[in-house]
């Protein structure tokens, strides 16, 4: 059995696109089971930016890409997405999953109303409607694909989700929306059955987890997280193939760490290195363009995303913009109460942090290859590759990715 199954480390925009775009040349099919459009997977092909939001990141690399029943969908942005990358790729083939549910203009109003109910404690979600999309799942009133009979029976849904968000909707968007997924609807299927046939036949499939590990529905820093699973527990529920299935895992992580929006961030830098880092890094929110808070590398954070994930590789992105700092720490261990602690509770602000310091490298390397010990060594975790640079193949490969 060939899976592989890609997480991020951080609280989400690792670099994930780049490592998925690499590695899915290696599997038959990519997936994408959890999130929406909140995420933003870039991949630079030559003087080309393409920002994946729905459609897996392996779109160029694999066979077959996949949307499996984990992700939240809005339909008209999914049109638009596959028709911008039919440009990149003519004989593509796509799968949606019948059982994803949707996300409609009334869960971005109610993303909105919540956020501004919040007040100074706001989330600063994207705006995208995903926590209601999933609310509403779990809620039981929520539209699935599978769900798009016909024009009555999808009236009769969204009636249910006005009454229950006191939000109204106009005739027109019905018509709209049934309209948008006409034009999807030849992809949609059961991607289940599909995943569990292709790699009983020996097809190898590589998983990408949207967003990142302590933005987690229940292991991140709740409240402030999203709404999915983001950690590898995530990829059985979010493909509905049992856990028989996955037995590899790599995570991805940035050189330093970034956070978009709001929650604890114990790494955080501020003034004038901070504002160095963002701009080197061009650290603005691929979805949202929102300026990500930036912070030293984490290692009692990557501790923990390495154990709940059971991470058996590591990537390690964005090398070359660290290496432009004049002063690089690594955090190595927080206090609190007065007592040494060596992984991350995303529940608790530490007292203090602990750092390490080291040299810029520029282009001796020398000081990376130390930076790079010093995490195989605290994690236990092989650093399998390394992004030097933005393009896509900017990838330093240190070791084979086996399944
Ligand atoms: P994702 O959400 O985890 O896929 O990450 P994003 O695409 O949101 O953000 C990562 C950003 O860093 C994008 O602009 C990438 O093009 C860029 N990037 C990824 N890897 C590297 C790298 O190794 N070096 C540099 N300079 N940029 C990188
Ligand atoms: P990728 O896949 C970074 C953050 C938002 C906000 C919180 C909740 O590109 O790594 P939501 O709209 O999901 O309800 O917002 O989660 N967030 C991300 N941050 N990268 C992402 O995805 C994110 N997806 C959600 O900024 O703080
Ligand atoms: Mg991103």
């Amino acid at each position: 059995m060939e899976t592989l199954t890609l997480v991020g480390c951080q609280f989400g925009d690792e670099g994930k696109g780049k490592i998925i775009d690499y590695l899915s040349k290696d599997f038959d099919i990519t997936v994408r089971f959890n999130g929406g459009e909140n995420a933003g997977h870039t991949v630079v092909v030559d003087d080309q930016t393409i920002k994946y939001h729905l459609i897996p990141a392996g779109f160029l690399g694999s066979k077959t890409v996949v949307v499996a029943k984990g992700v939240v969908i809005n339909i008209k942005r999914m049109r638009e997405e596959i028709e911008f990358l039919s440009k990149f790729r003519k004989n593509f083939d796509l799968k949606v999953s019948d059982l994803s549910h949707v996300v409609t203009e009334l869960h971005f109003k109610r993303d909105s109303e919540i956020e501004q109910m919040r007040g100074a404690g706001k989330i600063g979600t994207t705006l995208k409607g995903i926590g209601p999309a999933y609310e509403s799942k779990f809620g039981r009133y929520g539209i699935r694909l599978v769900d798009f009979t016909n024009r009555t029976d999808l009236k009769d849904h969204l009636t249910l989700m006005s009454q229950i968000y006191r939000i109204p909707f106009d005739d027109g968007y019905v018509d709209g929306l049934m309209a948008d997924y006409e034009s999807i609807k030849k992809y949609v299927c059961d991607t289940r059955e599909y995943l569990e046939d292709s790699i009983n036949d020996g097809k190898s499939a590589l998983f990408e987890t949207a967003n990142g590990t302590f933005i987690d529905i229940d292991s991140g820093t709740y409240p402030y997280v999203t709404s999915s699973y983001t950690t590898s527990a995530g990829v059985t529920v979010g493909t509905g193939l049992s856990p028989r299935y996955f037995n590899k895992f790599i995570g991805v992580a940035k050189a330093y760490t970034t956070r978009v929006g709001e929650g604890i961030f114990p790494t955080e830098m501020f003034g004038e290195d901070a504002d160095k880092l963002r701009t080197l890094g061009n650290e603005f929110g691929t979805t949202t363009g929102r300026p990500r808070r930036v912070g030293h590398l984490d290692l009692p954070m990557l501790r923990r995303a390495v154990r709940l994930n059971s991470l058996d590789y590591l990537a390690l992105t964005k090398v070359d913009i660290l290496g432009k700092m004049s002063s690089i720490k690594v955090a190595v261990s927080y206090e609190y109460d007065g007592k040494e602690v060596k992984e991350f509770n995303p529940s608790r602000k530490p007292d203090k942090v602990n750092y390490e310091n080291f040299n810029k490298w520029g282009t001796g390397k020398s000081n990376l290859r130390d930076y790079i010990g010093l995490i195989e060594d605290e994690l236990k975790v092989p650093v399998v590759m390394v992004g030097i640079g933005e393009k896509r193949d900017a990838i330093e490969v240190y070791q084979r990715v086996s399944v």
